[in-house]
């Protein structure tokens, strides 16, 4: 059965939770989506009466089982610290509301397994915030690999250097509590880079890492990993916390048989290169990546209204207006969202897997 207006609740009204909801009311206001931000969640009464108040949202609650129990709640978006999302994604599912929930799911594979059966009993459908699947850079490497032959994968590399989000851009203490974060640069930023040496090179059989801790804090800051695929491709992942005035930056290399593919994000200039056996370097800015967005979300880039164009596509919000519109879409024409728990499940599977392997210094298998 198909629902037509969609009543959203948001539960945690601090960076990601606005970033959401910022992205949802663009999608709305341009008419892309048919959804009615209905309830806010917070602890911090501040956040949530200033939240309230920007999105216009009639309902507001400190308690969130109040927010999942409201009738005119359908899904429930989950933006608390890390250590909530368990118990508030298995309350939304048994309350029978579809749940969006940031990454990472828990702090274990294990925890987000057990999620994803709570969902899976309660028939609900759930989505997860691993929202470089919807960088429109990332989508324009796809759509190079599905229509030029780059013959088999070899390598991946990924080097992504974050300011402690403690301290700068997020400024949340809780990122550096082991006991809510459940970890450091690994968990917490680089579990996006893990999906996505998945989503490219497919399932991972090995991991070997070592994570460090040079800042002496409770969590990791420093963490490298090799990688073995199925097919027999490597990917090696370097993520570092520092504490330097430099913009964060993103670098994912991909080479195949037959070309490479390389990709800068997050720093100040964003692009794609790319090179086959046949072709010379390429190297492609933002439009053409922008179409590459908009033709996965099945937009039509041709007719798009201005508005709607910006909601879905400008720079630093679009990886979120993407996702929530792939999300919203799907929950109203009742399929699964992508990316779902089950993507989330097999990143947090390595993420678990590099943390032993550190402890042991040997290679995990992964079974
Ligand atoms: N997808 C992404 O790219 C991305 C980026 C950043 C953060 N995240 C994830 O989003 C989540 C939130 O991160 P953030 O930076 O927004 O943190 P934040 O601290 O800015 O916001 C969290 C909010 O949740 C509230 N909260 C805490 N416990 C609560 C409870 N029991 N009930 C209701 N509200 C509660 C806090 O008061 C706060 O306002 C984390 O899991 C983080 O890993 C995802």
């Amino acid at each position: 059965m198909s629902k037509a207006k969609t009543g959203l609740g948001l539960i945690g009204t601090g960076n990601i939770g606005r970033m959401h909801l910022v992205a949802i009311t663009a999608l709305r206001d341009a008419g892309l989506v048919d959804v009615d931000i209905h309830a806010l969640c917070d602890i911090d009464e501040e956040s949530l009466k200033s939240a309230a108040e920007l999105f216009e949202a009639a309902k507001t609650y400190e308690d969130y089982n109040d927010l999942i129990n409201d009738d005119n709640v359908d899904i429930v978006y989950v933006c608390t610290p890390t250590s909530k999302h368990t118990d508030i994604v298995k309350s939304a599912a048994r309350a029978k509301k579809d749940v969006f929930c940031e990454k990472p799911l828990a702090h274990s594979c294990p925890q987000a397994r057990e999620m994803f059966a709570v969902t899976k009993d309660a028939g609900v459908r759930a989505g997860v915030g691993l929202v470089l699947r919807y960088d429109p850079f990332l989508l324009y490497a796809k759509h190079l690999i599905e229509t030029r032959d780059f013959g088999y994968p070899v390598l991946a590399h990924i080097r992504v250097d974050q300011h402690f989000p403690i301290e700068h851009g997020y400024y949340t203490q809780w990122r550096g509590n082991h006991s809510i974060a459940g970890g450091g640069t690994l968990i917490e930023h680089s579990i996006h880079d893990i999906d996505i040496l998945q989503w490219f090179f497919g399932d991972i059989e090995s991991v070997y890492a070592k994570v460090g801790f040079f800042s002496e804090r409770e969590v990791e800051d420093q963490a490298s990993l090799i990688l073995t695929h199925k097919d027999g491709a490597v990917s090696t992942l370097d993520s570092i916390w520092h504490s330097l005035d430099r913009p964060n930056e993103r670098r994912i290399e991909f080479f195949f048989e037959k070309g490479y593919i390389g990709v800068t994000l997050e720093a100040d200039e964003r692009w794609l290169e790319f090179q086959t056996i046949e072709e010379v370097r390429v190297r492609v800015h933002r439009d053409n990546a922008n179409n590459a967005l908009l033709d996965t979300l099945g937009v039509r880039a041709k007719n798009i209204a201005p508005e709607a164009y910006d909601a879905l596509a400008t720079v630093g919000t679009e990886r979120f207006s993407a996702i929530s519109y792939a999300f919203i879409k799907a929950i109203q024409s009742d399929r699964d969202p992508s990316p779902g728990f089950l993507d989330a499940i097999a990143a947090h599977r390595i993420v678990d897997a590099a943390y032993e392997s550190s402890n042991k210094t040997r290679t995990v298998e992964i079974l």
